[in-house]
């Protein structure tokens, strides 16, 4: 034997050992990865993978608690550790609740029901693993063809949630439905798993007739290549007298949901800003988001608080998908000062942010010369 193949034989014992010590539980994504190593390495990547354990949801856990005790834990939970809520590990003792959305969560979901409020995952932890690849060969473990697995349904169990109060919190599901994106058969893994180069099992265990893997990084909000990608925007500025006016147009070219998606408090900000060569400064802004309140009418801005006492929606004038929207600005400036006028759209993520990368960034400018 080779000093190759002995290597690529030890590890191969090196896996299907750990495999047969394992009980028939969720195991580790390491685990899985010892052999999937380069979906291993996208799905770190991922906000999956820091669901649970980011400061910005630990911070979050915390208000909640505070606010609905253990049953808003749980709650929480259900998402961000959906391994843990299903083992009922709401106290996060075993590791694999730690790693938030996690591969066997999502390989050992077997169905998707829709009876009731909110869709729900049947999901049954053993060997078997549920994919997409037609007649694929495991001696590690039992593989299972699942259409669902390509289809949006698969994220509709996380995706899609309407709150207690009969709220609809999250509704990325409900908004891709309507989209041009699903008329034309294009699931959620169209533009966030897409197809790439790579190898489904480490070639040096064993080499698998594929040669192309899902991207499992799911590149989102926090990608800025799906930011510009997701925009489209131009600027025009005229002088009327003492005026200078400014429209923008906005395209939501890419997105198959509206945008900004999912959780109420993420915003889309526009600014436009003339700069005067006499030294003046103007700045005028429009916001993109939906707001929401609770029973009484109070405006709330936490995601906490949204999805526990949410009840209704005050407005909602995220822009849809491939919708175009024009913007119009008037700002005084004396028809002798020349000016640069300056566009930049931001992204912000959330109220509580600590860090200036997870509070917002700013993925488009523009910029025009007034003569
Ligand atoms: C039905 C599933 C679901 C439940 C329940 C849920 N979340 Fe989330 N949460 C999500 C998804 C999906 C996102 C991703 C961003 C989006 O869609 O806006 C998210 C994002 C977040 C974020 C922003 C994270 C970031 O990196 O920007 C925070 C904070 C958060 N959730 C806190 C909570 C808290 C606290 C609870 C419990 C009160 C909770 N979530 C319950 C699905 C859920
Ligand atoms: C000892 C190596 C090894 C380990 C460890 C391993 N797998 Fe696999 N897995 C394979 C091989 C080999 C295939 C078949 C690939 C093929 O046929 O192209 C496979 C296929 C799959 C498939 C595709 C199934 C289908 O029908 O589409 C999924 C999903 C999967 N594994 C998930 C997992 C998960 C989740 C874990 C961790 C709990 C894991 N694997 C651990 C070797 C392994
Ligand atoms: C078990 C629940 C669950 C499932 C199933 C799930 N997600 Fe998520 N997803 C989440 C949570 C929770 C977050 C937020 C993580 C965070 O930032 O704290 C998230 C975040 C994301 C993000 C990043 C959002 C951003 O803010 O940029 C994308 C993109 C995404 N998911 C796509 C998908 C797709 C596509 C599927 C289906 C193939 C899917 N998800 C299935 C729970 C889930
Ligand atoms: C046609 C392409 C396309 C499809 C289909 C699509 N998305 Fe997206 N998605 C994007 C782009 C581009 C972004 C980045 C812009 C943005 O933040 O909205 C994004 C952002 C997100 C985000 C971050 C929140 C946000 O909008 O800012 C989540 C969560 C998400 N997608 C989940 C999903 C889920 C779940 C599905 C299926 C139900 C889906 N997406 C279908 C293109 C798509
Ligand atoms: C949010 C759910 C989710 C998570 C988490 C997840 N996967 Fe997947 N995985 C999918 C979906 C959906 C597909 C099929 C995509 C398609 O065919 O459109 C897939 C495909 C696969 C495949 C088949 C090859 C391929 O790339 O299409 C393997 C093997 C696999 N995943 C292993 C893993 C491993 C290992 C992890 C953890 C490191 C993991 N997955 C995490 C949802 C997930």
């Amino acid at each position: 034997m080779t000093p190759s193949k002995l290597a690529a034989c030890m590890l191969w014992l090196a896996a299907t050992d750990v495999l047969s010590a394992l009980p028939d539980a969720p195991a580790s994504a390491e685990f899985c990865g010892r052999c999937h190593r380069a979906i291993y390495e996208a799905w770190k990547q991922s906000a999956h993978a820091v669901a649970m354990e980011s400061r910005l949801f630990q911070d979050a856990l915390e208000l909640a608690e505070a606010e609905g005790g253990s049953q808003a834990r749980k709650l929480c939970l259900q998402c961000h550790s959906p391994v843990g809520s299903r083992l009922g590990d709401h106290a996060l003792r075993l590791k694999v609740s730690w790693e938030g959305v996690t591969c066997d969560f999502c390989h050992s979901l077997r169905q998707v029901a829709w009876t009731g409020g909110n869709p729900q995952a049947r999901v049954e932890f053993s060997l078997l693993k549920s994919g997409t690849i037609q007649q694929a060969a495991s001696g590690a473990h039992g593989t299972e063809f699942s259409p669902l697995h390509a289809t949006a349904e698969v994220c509709a169990p996380c995706h899609e949630y309407t709150n207690s109060q009969g709220f609809s919190v999250l509704q990325t599901y409900t908004e891709w439905k309507a989209s041009p994106a699903a008329a034309s058969g294009q699931a959620c893994q169209s533009c966030h798993m897409t197809r790439i180069a790579g190898d489904v099992v480490d070639p040096r265990i064993q080499r698998s007739r594929e040669a192309r893997i899902n991207l499992h990084s799911m590149p989102g909000s926090r990608s800025l290549q799906q930011l510009t990608r997701a925009i489209a925007a131009r600027l025009d500025a005229v002088r009327q007298g003492d005026q200078v006016l400014v429209t923008v147009q906005l395209h939501n070219r890419a997105a198959g949901h509206r945008l900004p998606s999912g959780s109420p408090v993420r915003r889309l900000n526009l600014v436009v800003r003339v700069e005067g060569y006499d030294g003046s400064r103007a700045e005028q802004e429009r916001t993109y988001t939906r707001r929401v309140a609770d029973v009484q009418g109070r405006e709330l801005d936490f995601e906490h608080l949204v999805f526990l006492r949410g009840a209704r929606e005050l407005s909602d004038n995220r822009l849809k998908p491939d919708e175009r929207r024009t913007e119009q600005f008037a700002f005084p400036l004396p028809a002798s000062v020349k000016a640069t006028v300056k566009v930049s759209l931001a992204y912000y993520y959330s109220p509580m942010a600590r860090t200036e990368q997870d509070q917002r960034v700013v993925f488009l400018s523009l910029q025009r010369l007034l003569p």
